[in-house]
């Protein structure tokens, strides 16, 4: 996989694939501690223990279609080629969360990748299920949570198009949000 974005799009599918009615995407670059962390949380039906220690071998899926399941064998494989580290904790019934780290200057850390259009499509296709996109650059701080959006929206459905040009304007807006793009450095 290409960049961080993408392996976004694969862990939330995971989510949605799992029922979840609220999913939270957190993505943290701690420039000082030389960490990049991303984190996926959501109240889906969760796995049981041998699910989850089964979950990061290739070679165990529950879907019936395809036997190999790789979104999250490759997530853990990309975090530990670059130093990091990779956890799920889940519960059944209650829900997942999935953590991958990357030391953040580490010459073989994907670069983000265009979150602004991964967070578009997640809510494009899923208008349903309440998104908080939580995004820290050291001390910057920014949060997009469609639950209180949907609030103000007053009945017009979250993919509207012209409610998800001005959510894009917004996260790409967030992201951007004072300089220090070192990430694309080395993408
Ligand atoms: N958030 C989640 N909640 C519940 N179960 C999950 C979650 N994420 C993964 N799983 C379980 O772990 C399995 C493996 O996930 P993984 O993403 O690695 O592969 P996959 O989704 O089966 O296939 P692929 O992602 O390659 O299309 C899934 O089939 C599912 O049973
Ligand atoms: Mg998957």
């Amino acid at each position: 996989m290409e960049d961080i974005s993408l392996h976004i799009l694969d862990v939330v599918e995971n989510s949605v694939d799992a029922g979840a009615r609220r999913i939270e995407i957190l993505l943290a670059e701690d420039a000082s501690a030389d960490l990049l962390l991303l984190e996926i949380k959501d109240d889906g039906k969760g796995m049981d223990e041998e699910t989850i220690r089964l979950v990061t071998d290739p070679f165990f899926t529950t879907k019936t279609v395809r036997r190999i399941g790789l979104g999250l064998p490759f997530l853990k494989q990309a975090a530990e080629e670059c130093s990091g580290g990779f956890s799920i904790s889940s519960e059944k019934g209650r829900g997942t969360t999935v953590s991958a780290s990357f030391k953040r200057s580490h010459i073989d850390r994907k670069p983000l990748g265009d979150v602004g259009a991964t967070m578009m499509v997640l809510i494009a296709g899923n208008p349903d299920i309440d998104f908080l996109f939580h995004y820290r650059r050291d001390d910057y701080d920014y949060k997009l949570d469609t639950r209180e959006i949907r609030d103000e929206l007053d009945g017009v459905p979250m993919n509207s198009p012209e409610v998800l040009k001005a959510l894009r304007k917004d996260i790409d807006k967030g992201l951007g949000a004072e300089e220090n793009q070192m990430e694309e450095t080395h993408g």
